[in-house]
């Protein structure tokens, strides 16, 4: 059984003209110690189904579908019973959690606020659990006397994964977590997430704009278009054979160095307003091998080859 799986998720942001629809219809499953890495242009949705999945929805709701962690479907519980699931069996590492550490206590002080608020532990014990934290993402224990402005980047990005892993959770979410960093810390600061995934067995959702990062960190990929998963895979397939006209387009805008051409190719036109999405197709007013139909035939996400998912009317043929 998937440890995570997600059924037609949809979130909706309330906005004075209308419901933003953000996510659409996602479905998808989590494997234990399997990472899935989720791409797409900005504005397609990757943040807020990692909110959907952390119940961190502001401005919004989810306002359908299904998430069930297991057996125990997570949607049906109240706030306060999933406040026992976040941090102790998902948690989250994002960009803007970065900025979330308070600058008036030390690191480690925080970390052993985080265990405490969910475990029964003494401050001792907490504050030993967090060296062991601090050793597994290579910080030196000392350091968790320090105070956020006395960290780098790339440290406070390892404290942020340290904290994630307070409560020994089963999935991680990683959003953007590395984008902020130079492309050096960038790099220790994956191949660390990527060691500890696998030493810990840990479940791994990989949200970034970086394509060849996830291609590096990921088993499985999912793209996502405007609030919708056009196509989904194995990342061997997705990033050898892309079958959905989008996946082509956002794979082609990877610069090829082994290719005499040195500017990628940018997808022309920006994604749909998901206040007023296309009726069927949401790639149609950018996709050059549409036909009349697409405009307003929505296409189903089908399984075209084991494992590996496509949303198009097109088949591959006619592509
Ligand atoms: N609080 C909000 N109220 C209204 N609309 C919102 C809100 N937050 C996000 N949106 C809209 O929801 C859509 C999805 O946004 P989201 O942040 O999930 O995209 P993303 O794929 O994570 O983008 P990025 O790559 O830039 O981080 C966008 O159209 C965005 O403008
Ligand atoms: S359904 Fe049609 S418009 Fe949409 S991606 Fe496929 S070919 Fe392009
Ligand atoms: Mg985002």
């Amino acid at each position: 059984m998937p440890i995570l799986t997600v059924d037609d998720l949809r979130t909706h942001y309330f906005t004075e003209a209308g419901p933003v629809k953000a996510v659409d219809g996602v479905s998808f499953t989590l494997d234990k110690g399997e990472s899935i890495g989720i791409a797409g242009e900005s504005g397609c949705g990757k943040t807020t189904l990692a909110m959907s999945l952390m119940r961190l929805i502001k401005g919004g709701a989810v306002v359908g579908g299904k998430i069930h962690l297991g057996d125990i479907s997570l949607l049906d519980m109240s706030i306060n019973e999933f406040r026992k699931i976040r941090w102790e069996r998902i948690s989250l590492v994002s960009q803007a959690a970065m900025g979330a550490l308070n600058p008036v206590y030390t690191v480690g002080s925080q970390i052993v606020e985080a265990i405490q608020l969910h475990w029964d532990m003494s401050k001792s014990e907490a504050w030993e659990r967090t060296a062991h934290l601090l050793t597994l993402v290579k910080v030196d224990p000392v350091r968790g006397r320090s105070y956020p402005h006395e960290l780098s980047g790339g440290m406070k990005q390892r404290i942020m994964i340290a904290m994630a892993l307070a409560c020994d959770p089963e999935i991680i979410i990683a959003d953007e977590m590395t984008t902020a960093l130079d492309v050096v810390t960038q790099a220790q600061v994956l191949k660390l997430l990527i060691d500890l995934q696998k030493r810990l067995d840990l479940s791994l959702i990989y949200i970034s704009h970086e394509l060849s990062v996830l291609g590096q960190a990921c088993d499985k990929m999912i793209i996502m278009y405007a609030g919708k998963i056009v196509e989904m895979g194995p990342t061997a397939k997705i990033f050898g054979a892309p079958k959905h006209p989008y996946t082509q387009k956002l794979l082609g805008s990877l610069m090829d160095i082994h290719s005499d051409c040195v500017i990628p190719d940018s997808i022309p036109g920006k994604p749909p307003d998901l206040l007023n999405p296309p009726k069927g197709c949401r790639f149609w007013p950018r996709c050059t091998v549409g036909q009349v139909t697409c405009e307003t035939q929505e296409p189903l996400l089908i399984e075209v080859e084991p494992g590996h998912y496509m949303a198009c009317n097109c088949s591959d043929d006619k592509i």
